[in-house]
């Protein structure tokens, strides 16, 4: 049973506001994808890593000495559209997959995973077949409609916040595409594509440092996470 991990890095960043795309911005001298292909790189366990990115940053890829980028461990493929479409494209490149192989998929936008959730999503995955980290909801979560008008609260106790890396064993996944049209932008993480074709998705806990890097004010959050460790 091996072990590969898609890194979708083919967003634009939009809800960041800069120019540069978020997932190449810096946190203590290296870009949030830099993070995050080294900390999948250094698991032994893991057989091969692809990178959706955006079409024009592959010379950026290209052109950087560092070696990690290019370890033949890790491959890059166009991302697409949306991030259903980036993660499909990096899915079709994997190669040597075998039915029960372990995916995880994880958010270029989440540099600061430990390598604790990675091993428990992993270990959750062989156990159940599909894992993926969540946490409780602390705020009360209001259902609006059209005029930001509330509509309904919906039952916090039933309320989770998703995270990565999600984990499906790869014969879920290829189901998952050959059923669905995957390039729906509705499906805004791949266990959705699960609940549609009911294949039940585990739950288990996320971290609270693993946050995605969505708005500058995160970026600042995530350094002063990095100072205490
Ligand atoms: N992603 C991707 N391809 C897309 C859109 C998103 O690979 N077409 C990736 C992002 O690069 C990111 C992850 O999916 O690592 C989570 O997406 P999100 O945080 O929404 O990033 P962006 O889509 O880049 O940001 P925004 O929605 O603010 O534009
Ligand atoms: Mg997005």
């Amino acid at each position: 049973m091996k072990i590969h991990v898609i890194i979708p890095a083919g967003g634009s960043g939009s809800r960041f506001g800069q120019h540069e795309r978020k997932q190449f911005l810096t946190l203590e001298g290296r870009s949030l994808l830099y993070r995050v292909i080294q900390i999948f790189h250094d698991l032994p366990m893991v057989a091969q890593i692809l990178v959706p990115i955006p079409f024009d940053e592959f010379s950026r890829i290209h052109d950087d000495p560092e070696s990690l980028y290019h370890s033949e461990k890790v491959n890059y493929v166009m991302g697409g559209r949306s991030r259903s479409v980036s993660v499909y494209q990096g899915f079709s490149h994997l190669i040597c997959c075998e039915e029960n192989d372990v995916v995880l998929i994880h958010d270029a936008a989440r540099p600061l995973v430990t390598t604790d959730l990675i091993n428990n999503v992993i270990n959750a995955t062989k156990k159940y077949g599909v894992a993926i980290p969540a946490i409780s909801v602390s705020d009360t979560i209001k259902k609006v409609d059209d005029d930001d008008v509330v509509n309904a609260t919906v039952t916090r106790s039933q309320l989770r916040a998703v995270q990565t890396p999600q984990g499906f064993l790869h014969k879920h996944l290829l189901n998952a595409y050959e059923m669905l049209d995957f390039r729906n932008e509705k499906y805004t993480d791949e266990a959705m594509l699960m609940e549609e074709i009911n294949v039940p998705v585990k739950i288990i806990d996320g971290d609270k440092e693993n946050l995605k890097i969505t708005t500058p004010l995160d970026l600042v959050v995530a350094q002063e996470i990095l100072k205490t460790r």
